[in-house]
């Protein structure tokens, strides 16, 4: 059940909406005029807001833009009798989350109000996930670190030089983020090893070396049951495999072995060479260098041997005895690269127009096309997009499904989806599939488009 407050200045209205809401099983208020709801929000809490567009004194759309202000992601539906294309655009521009057209039936405001709330749910969990998986991994990391005194901060400095590794390799930020978390916990499976081994003064006897090598697996059987945290996972459980396959647990080899394990070996060892540990004193700069060029192509990647040797040169790299330090970068003198944007048209020649409009609007953007719902999905998927213009129809399906796809990957971004003319139901079902904003293919489209594109970009 959820709270909903219901704004019409005609009572008959109000309440029908009312009714149908509550026939749902939704917790029902109402009030005649946006300033009365306004009020009424400062006292209760709402999970979301249908409201009437046109009232007098403030309008839905005002009503609408004065919330997007004061309580960002509390949701709105709006009600209008107006069905035109202007209604639906600027509900859009001013962050609707859902609109119904009179005269509606019951069904259709239900549906409405459903996927709104469904959308502000996902949206919540979302945040909830990006802020909570970071300060479960460092929760998890200072477990470990408790236990060992020499250990401390090592796990945040090697995850410094990893993600810094990663960023010089050009991974998008989404796998710097889960190659941060890796990282952070890549000895978390430490938290099973007894206190005899790890924390024996000497050096290890065979069956102590065995006992200490589980530390991978028992790591990646810990996180398991962490969704949250699995897409670290197989960093944790081969971040001690060698790049000659001589490693442990799995004995992978070269490339076999995945991406973020091979960074955070390297960076592990270097942090773990340059900070000061139970019986050894930390290795010279000199040293570790000579190290790192000795067991590049046996022990560790190359590629990411030598992005750190180039890290050491330039100075950005400092190797101390309180372990690893990545200097303060001066900020990029380099313009910052061209927005990105996806495509998504199968006809030839509104493709071309198109990538003009957009580079037109959109100063240096990089235009990738997709001319298909299934390659719009894999690029959906395989990149970081700034923004994704999608048409309608498409060979292969409908533009709906790559809109589906693309709000799945990133609830922000913005989408703007090409309709064919006079199908304002199209546009309804566009908006509810989460596009931000929809262009109708008429003879001045393109026009509209750069105007959209920009503004969308812009906010
Ligand atoms: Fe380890």
């Amino acid at each position: 059940m959820s709270r909903i407050l219901v704004i019409d200045d005609e009572d008959v209205i109000r309440m029908l909406v009312m009714e149908i809401l509550e026939a749902a099983g939704h917790d029902m208020t109402g009030a005649e005029s946006a300033e009365r709801a306004l009020t009424l929000l400062e006292d209760a809490e709402f999970d979301l807001v249908v409201s009437d567009v046109v009232m007098p004194g403030l309008s839905g759309l005002e009503l609408l833009e004065t919330l997007r202000t004061r309580r960002a992601s509390l949701p709105v539906v709006l009600v209008t009798g107006a069905g035109t294309y202007d209604t639906l655009s600027q509900a859009l521009t001013r962050g609707a989350a859902g609109l119904v057209t009179k005269p509606f039936a019951h069904a259709e405001l239900q549906a409405a109000v459903a996927d709104a709330l469904e959308r502000a749910n996902r949206s919540r969990e979302e945040l909830r996930e990006r802020l909570l998986a970071p300060t479960l991994a460092s929760a998890l990391a200072n477990a470990i670190e408790a236990r060992d005194e020499y250990l401390h901060g090592h796990c945040e400095r090697l995850a410094a030089l990893a993600v810094r590794l990663a960023e010089l390799q050009g991974l998008p930020a989404d796998e710097v983020e889960t190659i941060r978390l890796g990282a952070i916990l890549h000895d978390v499976g430490k938290i099973g090893i007894p206190d005899r081994v790890l924390l024996k003064p000497s050096a290890l006897d065979t069956e102590e070396r065995r006992i200490i090598e589980t530390h991978p697996e028992i790591g990646d059987k810990l996180l398991a049951p962490l969704d949250l945290l699995a897409g670290a996972r197989p960093i944790v459980r081969h971040h001690h495999e060698r790049w000659d396959g001589a490693g442990y647990p799995d004995r992978l080899a070269g490339e076999a072995i995945p991406l973020g394990a091979r960074i955070v070996a390297v960076a592990d060892s270097i942090e773990v060479m340059s900070s000061r540990q139970l019986y050894r004193r930390p290795s010279s700069p000199e040293e570790i260098v000579e190290e790192l060029r000795n067991c590049s192509g046996t022990q560790w990647d190359p590629a990411f041997v030598e992005l750190s040797l180039q890290l050491i040169e330039s100075g950005e790299l400092e190797l101390g005895a309180e372990g690893l330090r990545l200097l303060e970068r001066a900020p990029d003198e380099t313009p910052p690269a061209g927005l990105a944007v996806l495509l998504v048209e199968d006809d030839d020649v509104h493709a071309r127009l198109v990538t003009n409009a957009l580079e037109r609007a959109l100063d240096g953007a990089v235009i990738a096309r997709a001319a298909s719902v299934a390659r719009a999905s894999e690029l959906a998927l395989g990149s970081e997009w700034s923004l994704a213009v999608v048409d309608y129809v498409l060979p292969d399906g409908l533009g709906m499904q790559v809109l589906d796809t693309l709000r799945a990957n990133d609830p922000t971004l913005p989408i703007v989806m090409l309709t064919g003319q006079g199908s304002e139901e199209t546009a309804i079902e566009a908006f509810r599939h989460g596009a931000s904003d929809y262009v109708v293919k008429d003879r001045d489209y393109l026009d509209a488009l750069e105007r959209r594109v920009r503004s969308l970009v812009a906010a």
